[in-house]
């Protein structure tokens, strides 16, 4: 475990980061810092390497990857095909919170980064550790989220070792990560661009971009098959069920009571504003809700803390699906399994 202080100046080498980029090299998995949550990373063109980022993750292995780099020199000879689009995006997104995907050139990846796809994920992480260590290795760097395969994102390397400890050749810690939530990945091997993924780059920015995107409809009815194929797995789940609610806090209260009154111990993710109203088992404070990116960067280890509780049943809160809400939602609606508990229904009785 290497620890390197978030500004790191990029003009500068430091050991740690030399020592990990030099474990990649060696075809080993580390897990490092980038804006949005922990990555593992390894080199993208090796099987064998690529091969233990799925081991140490349990990750399913119809499930590719993002592949990171350092600069856009790099994307020239990983990708073909790149449009108006894609340029404007990584014009005003990159480095950043941002996935594009793009044809990718033969020859270049593993089989396994990409699952078998003919396009390829690619993203600039702007975290300067990240930069550095992908630079100082002189690869495409694979790296999913650094946690096991179903468990919430990691924000810091605390998580990263509660989920990979004994897993992973190395961890740089560079403290808590910021946004908190994943990149957008926005595939633009299509035409118009297609939103995959909601993320640290908002739908809104997004479209003040380059105007006409489509959104994948799985994003909008849980019915269809996502096209991004990591989206249709069960993710970020606590121990105990989660539920998303929508009611007023005074029916939030009553459903609480109710629950406690079957002998049940009782969690409630909410924001500030919401926790300092109601009594419960556990409240677990996520963010304000005058600002959502604050809710993006507590959610993950609030959800994590949950597991580390005796509780039975979670009551979450609901967002509007704007701005930062939309990832809020679609990560939250996934950790509860799209269950809801809405005011005016039968609470369910588990
Ligand atoms: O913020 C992030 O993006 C983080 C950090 C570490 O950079 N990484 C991350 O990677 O979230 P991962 O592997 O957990 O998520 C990758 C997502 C999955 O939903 C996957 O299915 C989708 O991107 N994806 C990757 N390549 C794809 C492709 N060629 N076509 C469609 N979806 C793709
Ligand atoms: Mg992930």
């Amino acid at each position: 475990r290497w620890n390197v202080n978030k500004y790191v100046d990029k003009n500068k080498k430091y050991p740690q980061i030399e020592e990990a980029a030099q474990w990649l090299r060696r075809g080993e998995v580390i897990a490092f810092p980038t804006e949005t949550v922990y990555g593992l990373g390894a080199d993208a063109t090796s099987d064998e390497a690529v091969e233990k980022i799925f081991a140490a993750k349990g990750r399913p292995s119809d499930n590719p990857l993002i592949v990171h780099i350092s600069s856009k020199e790099q994307l020239t000879q990983l990708v073909t095909g790149i449009t108006e689009e894609a340029e404007k995006l990584m014009e005003r997104f990159w480095p950043g919170p941002l996935t594009i995907i793009f044809p990718k050139k033969q020859g270049v990846f593993s089989k396994k980064v990409t699952a078998g796809l003919e396009t390829v994920g690619i993203r600039m992480p702007s975290h300067p550790v990240a930069l550095q260590i992908i630079s100082a290795s002189g690869l495409p760097i694979a790296a999913p989220s650094a946690n096991r395969s179903g468990k919430p994102s990691p924000t810091t390397a605390d998580h990263v070792m509660e989920d990979l400890n004994g897993r992973i050749a190395g961890l740089v810690d560079g403290g808590e990560t910021g946004v908190g939530v994943e990149s957008t990945v926005v595939d633009c091997s299509v035409t118009p661009p297609m939103v995959l993924r909601p993320g640290g780059v908002t739908m809104e920015e997004i479209r003040a971009c380059i105007g006409q995107v489509e959104v994948d409809a799985s994003l909008q009815h849980e019915a269809q098959a996502p096209r991004s194929p990591g989206m249709k797995y069960t993710h970020y789940a606590p121990q105990a069920p989660l539920y998303v609610t929508s009611g007023s806090i005074r029916w939030m209260q009553n459903t609480i009571r109710f629950y406690q009154q079957q002998g049940k111990k009782v969690g409630v993710l909410a924001t500030s504003e919401t926790t300092r109203e109601l009594k419960a088992d556990l409240l677990v404070t996520c963010g304000s809700a005058t600002d959502l990116s604050t809710v993006a960067h507590f959610l993950y280890q609030s959800i994590r803390s949950f597991d580390h509780h005796d509780i039975d049943l979670i009551l979450a809160e609901s967002y509007e699906p704007r701005g930062m809400g939309a990832a809020i939602m679609n990560r939250l609606e996934k950790a509860a399994g799209h269950k809801w508990l809405k005011e005016g229904q039968e609470p369910v009785v588990e």
